[in-house]
């Protein structure tokens, strides 16, 4: 059985004061959670927000690293540094990343190596956009997502966590069926049991508009184990609700 995991995408939201807050809020609401919880933030929160997580059991994650190990690439970040943080996961290949910063799934493979060689879980991300779900290449799109990373770290490929992210369901308030998420979950599983002996290990979290109303629906399909929330984790309420759902 795969404990869940409650991830929240903070994006480019926060403040040293708001930060403060939802934290120490999520803190004395949280408990012992029964699954995973963890926290993307910006990475000029990463010092404070490892301090106000100090051990406690909410991870500390990251949103994005640089493919490269070290060196002349102005305003990246690396894995060792993101480590020297006590990051646990980080997001790769973002939809948003890959719409605004043009990233390819070669580019997100690498990544993914990089945090995968530093102890640190990426956390990929796969989804199709309304265009491609209209044209029934969903299933196409996120295999060809996948598979990119399969390709370049197959030999760690359990370590990793996929997050499935309908393009056209994030931050829309448009949620994917239960049905609609857990056909794409099992088609990614399937993938990875293809890949690797240990692929029910992997955890496939579902985003895109989760929120309090429909997180425990969501989470009840065999092969959705998580979330990776947005919007929803940027208040105390909501998210402790959400993680309330992956008991
Ligand atoms: P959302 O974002 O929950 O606001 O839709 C999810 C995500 O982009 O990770």
């Amino acid at each position: 059985m795969r404990k869940k995991l409650i991830a929240g995408n903070w994006k480019m939201n926060g403040s040293l004061a708001a930060n403060e807050s939802l934290l120490k809020g999520l803190l004395a609401g949280l408990g012992s959670p029964a699954c995973h919880v963890s926290v993307c933030v910006p990475s000029v929160y990463l010092a404070q927000c490892q301090a106000l997580l100090a051990g406690s059991t909410i991870n500390l994650g990251a949103q994005d690293l640089s493919q490269h190990e070290a060196g002349a690439f102005t305003g990246e970040v690396s894995a060792a540094m993101l480590r020297e943080f006590g990051v646990r996961q980080v997001l790769v290949g973002h939809s948003e990343r890959r719409q605004y910063h043009f990233e390819t799934d070669a580019q997100v493979a690498l990544k993914a190596g990089r945090a995968l060689a530093c102890g640190i879980t990426p956390i990929v991300c796969v989804g199709e956009t309304l265009a491609e779900r209209e044209a029934g290449k969903t299933d196409e799109v996120v295999k060809r997502q996948l598979a990119a990373v399969i390709h370049a770290n197959g030999h760690c490929i359990s370590e990793i966590v996929v997050a499935y992210e309908p393009v056209w369901a994030i931050g829309t308030g448009k949620t994917a069926s239960t049905e609609q998420a857990q056909q794409v979950h099992a088609v990614l599983r399937a993938q990875l049991r293809a890949a690797s002996e240990h692929a029910d290990r992997i955890q496939i979290l579902y985003g895109g508009s989760m929120n309090a109303a429909n997180a425990a629906q969501l989470l009840a399909q065999p092969d959705i184990d998580g979330g990776l929330v947005g919007g929803a984790a940027l208040k105390v309420a909501d998210f402790l609700s959400i993680i309330a759902s992956a008991g």
